[in-house]
């Protein structure tokens, strides 16, 4: 399991992340998602280790340090190469950091996984964004890990690459019970893939629920804006709302939707429409 207990980062006086508590179980796939802005990087920056933070990451109950980091966990940050080695070269330098034995047919393996065996040969400058976003997810393959970690993986990749990722990270949760974490603004792809997902605003988690519970919540939408009222009502919890266009939008829960209904006439607050969630972006 990987714990991340009361993490906090600031940055000089701006505090970018506010008591961050996440768990992930290994097999499952936990999306990150959150505004520009809304610390998903700095979260993932910190759990590698390359900033320094507050709080602690455990990896099945053990502390995680830079020394131990790359046992349990794999990472797909930013892709960054060198520019004028080829694919192979660069996969073949990264997987020897880490290993005695460079091995062709790992490297090979993983560049096939990705779809980009045709390109072994070619130089990075030559490689589009989308090209390096894939060779980021071959080097994260190449290496046994417990945990992956990916930052926005989906930016660049073409619908081809969309399911190359899709089928990957699925094995790798399905069949080698990796815990996975990722962030991204494709909600559909998020919506698709994950068990689960946090909702990060302004470096506090406002979100940590089941895709399941989060398709199966009511969406009412309101005719003003009824913020204020709303807010009063707030202390009840069984509700989150938010502004929309100037109109008031409630996501509710199934189970409440008939106390809530019975809430909102009660205060005569006008309702536009009733719909399911169905959409990652009608909830987010
Ligand atoms: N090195 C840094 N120094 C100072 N402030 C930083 C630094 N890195 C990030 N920040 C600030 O931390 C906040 C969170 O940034 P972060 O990159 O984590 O957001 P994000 O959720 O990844 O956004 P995006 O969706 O745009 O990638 C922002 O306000 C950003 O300006
Ligand atoms: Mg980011």
């Amino acid at each position: 399991m990987l714990e991340i207990r009361n993490l906090r980062k600031s940055f000089s006086s701006n505090e970018v992340l506010k008591e961050i508590n996440i768990t992930i179980k290994k097999g499952e796939i936990v999306g990150l998602l959150g505004k520009n802005g809304a610390g998903k990087t700095t979260l993932i920056k910190s759990i590698m280790q390359l900033l320094k933070y507050d709080g602690e990451i455990y990896v099945d109950n053990q502390i995680l340090t830079c020394k131990n980091l790359y046992k349990h966990i794999s990472f797909l940050l930013e892709p960054s190469f060198l520019e004028y080695f080829t694919a192979f070269d660069n996969l073949k330098f990264l997987y020897g950091l880490n290993n005695k034995h460079n091995s062709e047919h790992t490297i090979i393996d993983a560049l096939e996984k990705v779809g980009l065996e045709d390109a072994k040969d070619k130089k990075i400058k030559k490689f589009s964004y989308g090209m390096k976003q894939r060779l980021g997810l071959a080097q994260s393959l190449m290496e046994c890990f417990d945990f992956l970690i990916l930052d926005e993986p989906t930016v660049g990749i073409d619908p081809v690459g969309m399911k190359i990722l899709d089928s990957q990270l699925r094995f790798l949760a399905n069949t080698q019970n990796v815990g996975i974490l990722l962030s991204s603004h494709e909600l559909d792809f998020i919506k698709n893939i994950c068990d689960r997902v946090i909702i990060l605003e302004r470096g506090i988690i406002v979100e940590n629920k089941k895709i399941s519970e989060i398709m199966s919540s009511y969406c009412i939408f309101l005719k003003s804006d009824y913020t204020e009222i709303l807010q009063k009502l707030q202390n009840t919890s069984l509700f989150t709302h938010k502004l929309v266009n100037k109109r008031t939008q409630v996501t509710i829960a199934e189970s409440n939707l008939n106390k809530i209904l019975n809430l909102l006439v009660n205060e005569q607050i006008e309702i536009e429409k009733i719909a399911l969630v169905e959409e990652l972006s009608n909830y987010f």
